[in-house]
């Protein structure tokens, strides 16, 4: 494998996406101006603030968030359909209120949310007693919601599913009696952290395996509440990977979120033999924060995965895949099935593109398995309009003396949109092919939010920092 100049420096993760989007819907919920400071810039939480914004609250844009002057539960019929862009999350959360109102909404998203599975969704809902129709089997969306008066429900989800959950805990928010959610596993817990601080009680019991029961009664209304929004680890995890991948790398994250169950990958990073320092603990909105530090060893070791740390790096999978890509063995993840319903069918995006670059990776039903190997530059990654997928291979090219190119890299604002700068900050050479003024075939250029300042190229390639020396 040839080794360059390895990436240095320090950097500041946009703010968390899942946290924002909370924030957000929350804010549009209570009664009172909430402010959302440090929250993410990207395009699936302009789909939640435009959403909000649709169902009857003030959504302000501000120098670093958003202020949001909330309904006070009191909901308002959305003029249209809510499109929900590419974001799984702004539709299956706000799923949950609209079923528990006299509300008729049609929820619509682009080419990939409209092949994701919303049965998960309906299920609790229709048990409340709401009306909601998808396509086909899977119930893909469009997702007609009939919301009524609903009536609680003790619910055990099939799989972790934060999504789910904080769907259910929404809609119960405004049913009659107490709504119960069994996790089975530890999916993160942003809405059970956050909801407190907008007034509301709930009562969060663990189980075994990490999963956890959470309980909220019905009739609650929610105060507005100021969040400031941590950085987010998802998206720092791509940078902590290119440093871990690279001998002598050293690059900080400052003020990335630290919860639990986001951060498993951590831990498989330092079992691969990477150096992780976590400084500058801190608590903000009932949110652990830090400071992460990572530094590449001189030789990373395969590691298997165990199953039950899957929920707890749910988002990193494809960061995970391109360490273990560097590795010297193979490296295993399984019961990841949840990665074939996610922006794109991970374990396939992954396998494929580990294959351009000639790295050897058994695609599994529930998984996959890297070995890791020289990668090679030259060829060109098909993202399928994911941006885990597209960041993932970008930091894989900026190891690479070879360009790798891209077919499209116009996913990357979906949560990231600063990511190429930051990269290239850290010492990696991008170049451009292509200009940036054109928009994603599937999405109108006047239908892009605010947050939309794409300043890449949507096409163009990563590689390397000059490369003297090799093995
Ligand atoms: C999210 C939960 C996760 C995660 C997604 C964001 C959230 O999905 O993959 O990117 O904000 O609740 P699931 O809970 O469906 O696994």
């Amino acid at each position: 494998m040839r080794r360059g100049r390895p990436l240095s420096g320090s950097f500041a993760p946009p703010g968390d996406k899942s946290i924002t989007h909370r924030a957000l819907l929350f804010g549009a919920l209570a009664g009172g101006t909430t402010r959302v400071s440090g929250a993410n810039a990207g395009e699936d939480c302009a789909r939640t603030a435009a959403a909000a914004a649709a169902l009857g609250a003030q959504v302000v844009r501000t120098s670093d968030g958003w202020t949001i002057t909330g309904t006070a539960g009191a909901l308002r019929a959305p003029a249209t359909e809510l499109y929900c862009g590419n974001s799984g999350t702004t539709l299956r959360l706000i799923a949950g209120p609209v079923a528990a109102r006299p509300l008729d909404v049609v929820l619509t998203g682009d080419d990939s949310l409209s092949r994701r599975p919303m049965r998960r969704i309906a299920e609790p809902l229709v048990m409340m007693g709401a009306t909601v129709e998808g396509q086909g089997e899977s119930c893909t969306p469009p997702l007609r919601v009939r919301g009524t008066k609903l009536r609680a429900i003790d619910y055990v989800l099939p799989m972790a599913s934060a999504q789910v959950a904080g769907c259910t805990l929404l809609a119960g928010l405004a049913a009659e009696g107490v709504t119960r959610v069994t996790l089975p596993g530890p999916a993160r817990d942003h809405s059970e952290r956050m909801l407190p601080a907008f007034g509301i009680a709930l009562e969060c019991e663990a189980l075994e395996h990490g999963g956890r029961r959470v309980s909220v009664r019905g009739g609650q209304t929610l105060v507005a509440a100021d969040v400031r929004v941590p950085g987010d680890f998802s998206g720092a995890a791509f940078l902590l990977a290119a440093a871990a991948c690279e001998p002598g790398s050293q690059v900080t994250a400052r003020g990335v979120n630290l919860n639990p169950t986001r951060t498993a990958f951590l831990e498989v990073l330092a079992e691969m033999g990477a150096d992780v320092r976590v400084e500058a603990e801190r608590t903000e909105t009932g949110e652990p924060v830090g400071d992460v530090t990572v530094r590449g060893p001189a030789r990373l070791r395969a590691f298997d995965v165990p199953a039950a740390w899957l929920p707890r790096m749910i988002d990193e999978a494809p960061a995970w895949a391109i360490v273990a890509a560097a590795a010297h063995g193979t490296s295993r993840l399984s019961g990841a099935s949840e990665l074939r319903v996610k922006e794109s069918d991970r374990i396939a995006s992954l396998a494929a593109g580990l294959a351009v670059v000639g790295i050897e990776a058994e695609e599994r039903p529930d998984g996959l398995a890297v070995t890791g190997g020289v990668a090679r530059g030259g060829g060109r990654i098909a993202t399928r309009h994911d941006h885990r997928v597209a960041m993932a291979f970008a930091v894989l090219g900026a190891r690479l003396d070879r360009p790798l190119a891209f077919d499209d890299l116009s996913s990357v604002p979906t949560s990231y949109p600063a990511f190429f700068e930051t990269l290239a900050a850290l010492g990696a050479d991008i170049v451009a092919d292509a200009p940036a003024d054109r928009a994603p075939a599937d999405r109108a250029p006047a239908d892009r939010g605010p947050a939309d300042h794409s300043e890449h190229s949507d096409r163009g390639g990563v590689r390397g920092p000059e490369r003297s020396e090799g093995f």
